[in-house]
C-alpha cells in the first residue's frame, strides 16, 4: 500500500516513522505542515492523487489545550474542518482522537459507546473532527487515545525528567486519573489495524494497559530517570493553576480494541521502561 501519514513531526509521526521500517512492504509518504498542510483541501487531493495513496493516517492535529481555549477557530479548522477533506479522498483513513472528547466526570473506565461531553476548545474540536470524518468516509478507523508521551516532541515525561533535575521539591497533582501512553505503542497498535487482512471500520480507545495519577506516573519517570534528588509532592487540582479544566477522570475501556485486532496492550510502566531507556 502507500500509506500518507499527515503531521509526521509529531510525536505519534514520528513514532509511526520509527515503526515502518518494521513494515517495508508499504511505501510511506511522511509529511508534516510544511509539505501538506491537511487544510489545503486542493494540495490534499493533488497529493493523494499525484502518489496513488491507498491509506492516510493522521497524525496531524491542533493539540495545545490551553491555546485552543483562546483561538478555537484554528483548533476547528485543523482538527475538524480539515477532517471532511482528508475523508473524502477515496482512500482509508486512520484518524487519532483524544480523552477529551469526554467530561471526565466518570469513575469506571469509557467504551466507546459512551455519550461524550466535551468541556474544553480541544475536545469540542477534536469530537467535531470524529463526526466530520465518519459522516463522509463511514469506513474511517478512529483511535481514541490519553496521555500521550515519546522521546520525540514535548511532553509530560521529558518535562518531569528536566524539573527533576532542576528542583528539589516538585507538587504534581494526584487527583487527575488516567493511563499514559507511549506513542510507540499507539503506532503499534496502528500498524495492528493496517496488517489485519480484514478492515474493521468504527470508534477503539486505545491506551496502555493500567491506571495511574500524574503523580504516580511522575515517581515512577523519576525512578526509571534515576533522578533521586527530587522530592515529588502530591497535590490537588486546585492547588495549581491551570488555564483549560483537565478531566479528573479519563480512563479508556480499550475492550473493543482487544477483542476486535487480537490484541496485547502493554503496560504504561513497561512503555516508559522502553520510552525512558531509548531517551
Ligand atoms: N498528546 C496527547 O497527550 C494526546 C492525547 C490524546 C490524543 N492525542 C491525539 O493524538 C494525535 C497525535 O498527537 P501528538 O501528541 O503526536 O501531536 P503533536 O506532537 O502535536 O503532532 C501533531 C503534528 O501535526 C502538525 N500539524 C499541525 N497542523 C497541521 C496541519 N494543518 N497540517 C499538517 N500537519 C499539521 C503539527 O505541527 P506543529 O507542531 O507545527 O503545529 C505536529 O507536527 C492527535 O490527533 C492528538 O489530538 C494526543
Amino acid at each position: 500500500m502507500n500509506i500518507l501519514i499527515t503531521g509526521a513531526n509529531g510525536q505519534l509521526g514520528n513514532e509511526m516513522r520509527v515503526l515502518s521500517n518494521a513494515h517495508p512492504k508499504h511505501t510511506y509518504f511522511f509529511t508534516d505542515v510544511e509539505e501538506l498542510d491537511i487544510c489545503d483541501k486542493a494540495a490534499l487531493s493533488a497529493f493523494v492523487e499525484q502518489h496513488a495513496i491507498d491509506l492516510i493516517v493522521n497524525c496531524a492535529a491542533y493539540t495545545n489545550v490551553d491555546k485552543a481555549e483562546e483561538d478555537e477557530a484554528t483548533a476547528m479548522r485543523i482538527n475538524a474542518e480539515a477532517l471532511s477533506v482528508l475523508g473524502s479522498q477515496g482512500v482509508k483513513v486512520i484518524h487519532v482522537s483524544t480523552d477529551y472528547v469526554f467530561s471526565g466526570d466518570e469513575h469506571i473506565p469509557c467504551r466507546e459507546t459512551d455519550p461524550v461531553a466535551p468541556r474544553t476548545a480541544y475536545g469540542r474540536t477534536k469530537y467535531e473532527g470524529e463526526k466530520r470524518l465518519l459522516a463522509v468516509c463511514p469506513e474511517a478507523v478512529i483511535l481514541r487515545t490519553a496521555w500521550l508521551y515519546s522521546e520525540f516532541g514535548n511532553n509530560f515525561v521529558k518535562t518531569m525528567i528536566r524539573l527533576g533535575k532542576e528542583k528539589e521539591q516538585l507538587g504534581v497533582v494526584f487527583d487527575q486519573i488516567g493511563t499514559p501512553t507511549y506513542a510507540a505503542d499507539l503506532a503499534q497498535a496502528i500498524f495492528t489495524v493496517i496488517e489485519t487482512p480484514c478492515w474493521h471500520p468504527g470508534i477503539y480507545h486505545f491506551t496502555n494497559e493500567g491506571v495511574c495519577s500524574w503523580y504516580d506516573f511522575t515517581l515512577a519517570i523519576h525512578e526509571l530517570a534515576g533522578i533521586t534528588t527530587c522530592h515529588v509532592r502530591p497535590i490537588l487540582s486546585e492547588e495549581y493553576t491551570y488555564k483549560t479544566p483537565r478531566p479528573h477522570y479519563s480512563v479508556l475501556d480499550k475492550s473493543k480494541f482487544k477483542k476486535t485486532f487480537g490484541a496485547e496492550i502493554p503496560h504504561w510502566m513497561e512503555g516508559l521502561k522502553r520510552c525512558i531507556a531509548r531517551l
